[in-house]
């Protein structure tokens, strides 16, 4: 276990020495698989000689260790928990190191373990010390070279990095195959698979005329549900050559599935290996939503291969250098793959309900951060989500020829090297010659910045005056934050709904009619000439910033631009404000008042869903603007909050639109659902978005019409998408017995198969029917359930801990204690994971002062649980410092 003691990002110094080779055997076994290790090692040229190399290493049986061939003796060598110690390294020299381990007792997950049957590694951040003695840090880049020797009839598989250049056949029943990775790497990108496994193969034509095989290894029985993650892996391939000018390097990429994975995928070089979530599917099995974040996922972990690899961090505190940059790609392909509009309004709505919660909470950090105590509880939204809209702003500010410009420099200057995010800001600036200084808070300072926007109209001189001000609360260990640099996208909008082209005070003519200001002091002011008429701002178009932006809208303003935004993200946007000034209204008001949305607000839900065909928006579009905002977004713009109240508050409203546009919605629901047979593409997708989002609705009526079309959705789909959606409004439906026959139905069909019970789990999880808790607690002893499997933790604990804020926050407390509870058990199993579900209690200070308290209770007494590991320790002292 890691020690409790703080690592800070000042405090870098370059490794003593380097690994240029590294050759690893494994014998594979259950409980005793022996690695040997042989290092070829040099002294790190103008660091201080005499300085002892000190390698990582845990949980390890060391067997033997020798220097240049001879066995080192006892008193040249210390080991200790966590470091195997040299003192007199000579300038140079060959270790050959052989260990012991037990991956069958490895449940955390990291480092060498077992899957059903088969073994499977992970490495990063810190798990390669976990396998043998090294420099487990990844500014030691080594070519590796990998020979696994194992069982032929129960292994019959055995991969690594690389290319394959060997195998043969021992006495025993025992074969052997040699990997050679070309590329110099990291050991956190080290991977090692063996198992019996299927593999689906195809192949990618590359613009420079080379043919790239394809592989994906699943479990037998699964080879019918890869052939959308094959497909995500060329298109991914063709887009990063086509937008980026980036190919592949190996001659094979390989994609394995497993079952249990602390995280979504890993990007290891040559060989990522995936949660089965984001490669299996099919369309009886997985929904639209799992489709979309199979591309994503894969794109992602392809990416890697050079925001990650061929250029990777030189400490974990640039991990955002990868991640963050790594997202905006994936994001990016999503983006031109599908929907834009899309994709950028569901990115934000995960970022504002997530990330913007950790930035306001006693876990915020910033995008590079100055220090940790345990580096896998950084794998967080602010890394990855902020760390993208980090990215994306360079590109706003830049354009996108310019972000192509900065990204070829990052390229030609630090191909095989591990670098910083001050690197890569380097070659953004360089490449365009702009001065990106004052750019960098966004990499330093933790939190959400605020701007508030205000404007003048002067009807005689016909200008309009836009004054933004912006300011950032305090964070833990920031009180006093210098002004951002900030690109905020407007837009100006006249009376009929026309966007009006937009000139600054000084300029000889208009240039667009979106512009993208840069605010840069606390308060500037910018003045647009020639505007004939009281103009309604459109602001922060596209969502140009991670940041909160104040605009006193009046609701016709919102109504108008809900209806006229020329920007999808912006129209989306008016809609949720709108909503949510009127639920904060509701919920503010005296409780024995009745709850009940203005016509206004109702007319203008009216007119999105009762548009003339001509007119008509894109179906998804409308699908997410009818959505009323999550209560874990709304949670965090109220304080002392009562999260029964607030649930209570929201489901008035969705039943009052339920009854008043009755007629637009089934309308709605009964020309979309025309039994076309299923059928994953863009239009189709957005259609079943619709359909759906209008079902929900229905759901809220009692009707007995409504119940047998929920019921008939649920009988006669054909597709996941739409089962699981009927499902899930019978399971949340207020009277009727709570869809007791169709789960059975459910789970009778779908017994066998992890992922489709996982969606089974969260549906009841999440459900907002009373005795949600007590069926939580009785479905962890179901067969299909287990607390070692991390997707099934999250599928139901998580899920109820994290998504369902009504019963999590119920107001006997009895919820917290369930929570708490879980969270030492599974602490003993996989502190990673443990740790994550701890961050259900990180907004404590933010509910009324008699939950607050329990909270806090819960909070201490997982604090003071003996033998804590140091991840969930992180997490809990830090909230209750906060
Ligand atoms: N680098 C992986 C990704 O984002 C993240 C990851 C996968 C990870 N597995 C992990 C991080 C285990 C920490 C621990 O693509
Ligand atoms: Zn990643």
């Amino acid at each position: 276990m890691s020690s409790r003691q703080a690592i800070h990002r000042l405090d870098y110094t370059p490794p003593s020495y380097l690994i240029d080779r590294v050759d690893l055997t494994f014998d594979l076994d259950d409980t005793q698989t022996k690695v040997t290790s042989r290092l070829i090692m040099r002294r790190n040229a103008g660091v201080a000689a005499g300085s002892p190399l000190v390698l990582h290493g845990e949980e390890l049986r060391l067997e033997s260790i020798k220097l240049d061939g001879a066995p080192l003796p006892k008193d040249a060598y210390q080991v200790d928990e966590n470091t195997l110690t040299i003192a007199d390294m000579p300038e140079d020299g060959i270790l050959e190191i052989d260990t012991l381990i037990d991956p069958a007792s490895n449940t955390s997950l990291m480092g060498l373990y077992q899957s059903n049957g088969n073994f499977f590694t992970q490495c990063e951040a810190e798990g390669f010390r976990k396998i043998t003695y090294y420099l487990d840090r990844p500014d030691v880049m080594a070519k590796f070279t990998t020979t696994i020797i194992a069982d032929k009839a129960k292994y019959p598989v055995l991969l690594s990095n690389g290319n394959r250049v060997g195998a043969g056949t021992l006495d025993k029943n025992r074969h052997w195959v040699k990997w050679v990775d070309p590329f110099k790497k990291p050991a956190y990108l080290f991977a090692l698979v063996a198992g019996k496994l299927v593999v689906l193969s195809g192949t990618h034509n590359t613009q420079s005329g080379r043919t790239i095989n394809i592989e994906i290894y699943v479990e037998p029985g699964n080879l019918d549900r890869c052939h959308h993650a094959l497909a995500a892996a060329q298109k991914s391939m063709a887009w990063d050559e086509e937008r980026f000018g980036l190919e592949y390097d190996l001659d094979t990429y390989m994609i394995v599935a497993v079952s249990d994975f602390n995280m979504g995928a890993m990007e290891n070089k040559g060989l990522n290996i995936f949660n089965t979530k984001y490669v299996l599917a099919k369309p009886e099995t997985a929904t639209d939503v799992d489709f979309d974040g199979i591309d994503a996922v894969v794109a992602h972990e392809y990416f890697h291969n050079w925001t990650g690899n061929r250029v990777t961090c030189r400490d974990w505190f640039q991990l955002s250098l990868k991640e963050g940059l790594t997202v905006y790609r994936d994001q990016e392909f999503s983006s031109d793959i599908g929907s834009r509009a899309v994709q950028r309004i569901s990115n934000v709505r995960a970022l504002r309900t997530s990330q913007f919660a950790e930035d306001a909470g006693p876990q915020a950090h910033p995008v590079r951060p100055d220090e940790y105590l345990e580096i896998n509880n950084f794998y967080t939204m602010t890394i990855y989500e902020k760390g993208s809209e980090v990215v994306r702003m360079y590109e706003t500010l830049l354009g996108r020829e310019g972000f192509r410009l900065g990204m070829d420099l990052y390229f030609k200057r630090h191909d095989g090297q591990a670098v910083t995010c001050d690197d890569f800001r380097a070659a953004m600036a360089d490449a365009n010659n702009v001065d990106l200084e004052q750019f960098e808070r966004w990499y330093s300072q933790a939190g959400t910045p605020r701007v508030s926007a205000s404007g003048v109209y002067n009807a005689g001189a016909q200008t309009y005056t836009l004054t933004l001000k912006q300011s950032c609360a305090p964070t833990p260990g920031q009180t006093q934050k210098l002004p951002f640099h900030i690109p905020v996208a407007i837009g100006l909008i006249d009376r009929r709904g026309q966007d009006l082209p937009l000139q600054l005070v000084g300029e000889p003519e208009s240039t667009a009619t979106t512009r993208v200001l840069q605010l840069r002091e606390p308060e500037q002011t910018f003045t647009f000439i020639n505007v004939p008429c009281l103009p309604v701002p459109s602001l922060l178009r596209d969502f140009s910033a991670p940041v909160v932006l104040e605009y006193d809208y009046s609701d016709d303003d919102l109504a108008f631009l809900m209806a006229h935004d020329s920007d999808a993200f912006a129209r989306w946007e008016a809609a949720n404000t709108l909503a949510c000034k009127l639920i904060k209204q509701l919920y503010a008001q005296d409780a024995a008042l009745p709850l009940a949305a203005p016509d206004n607000f109702i007319a203008a839900y009216r007119k999105l869903i009762a548009k003339p065909a001509g007119e008509a928006l894109d179906p998804a579009l409308i699908a997410l603007m009818l959505q009323l905002p999550q209560e874990n977004y709304l949670l965090e713009q109220l304080s002392d909050v009562d999260p029964t109240r607030l649930a209570f508050v929201c489901q008035s409203i969705k039943q009052q639109i339920a009854r008043e546009l009755r007629q637009e919605l089934l309308a709605a629901y009964q020309q979309l659902n025309d039994g076309t047979p299923y059928h994953y593409n863009g239009e189709q997708v957005a259609r079943r978005s619709l359909k759906n989002v209008c079902l929900d609705y229905l759901a809220e009526l009692d009707e007995a019409m409504v119940g047998s079309l929920l019921a008939d959705q649920y009988r006669k789909a054909d597709n996941m998408t739409d089962r699981l959606a009927a499902l899930k409004a019978l399971v949340n439906r207020t009277g009727g017995d709570g869809a007791e026959t169709q789960l059975a139905d459910f789970a009778g069909q779908w017994i066998d198969d992890a992922l489709v019970m996982d969606k089974w789990f969260t549906l009841q999880a999440t459900s907002r029917r009373q005795g949600t808790l007590g069926r939580v607690q009785s479905l962890l002893n179901h067969h299909a359930f287990s607390l070692k499997n991390p997707n099934k933790v999250r599928a139901l604990i998580a899920a109820f801990c994290l998504q369902n804020p009504q019963h999590f926050h119920a107001a006997d407390g009895y919820a917290y204690a369930f929570a708490a509870e879980q969270i030492i058990a599974l602490d003993a199993i996989n502190p990673q994971i443990a740790a994550r579900l701890a961050s259900c209690f990180n907004r404590w200070s933010k509910i009324e002062p008699k939950r607050r308290e329990l909270m806090k209770q819960e909070l201490e007494r997982i604090r003071d649980h003996e033998g804590l590991s140091s991840d969930t320790f992180e997490i809990v002292s830090k909230a209750l410092a906060g």
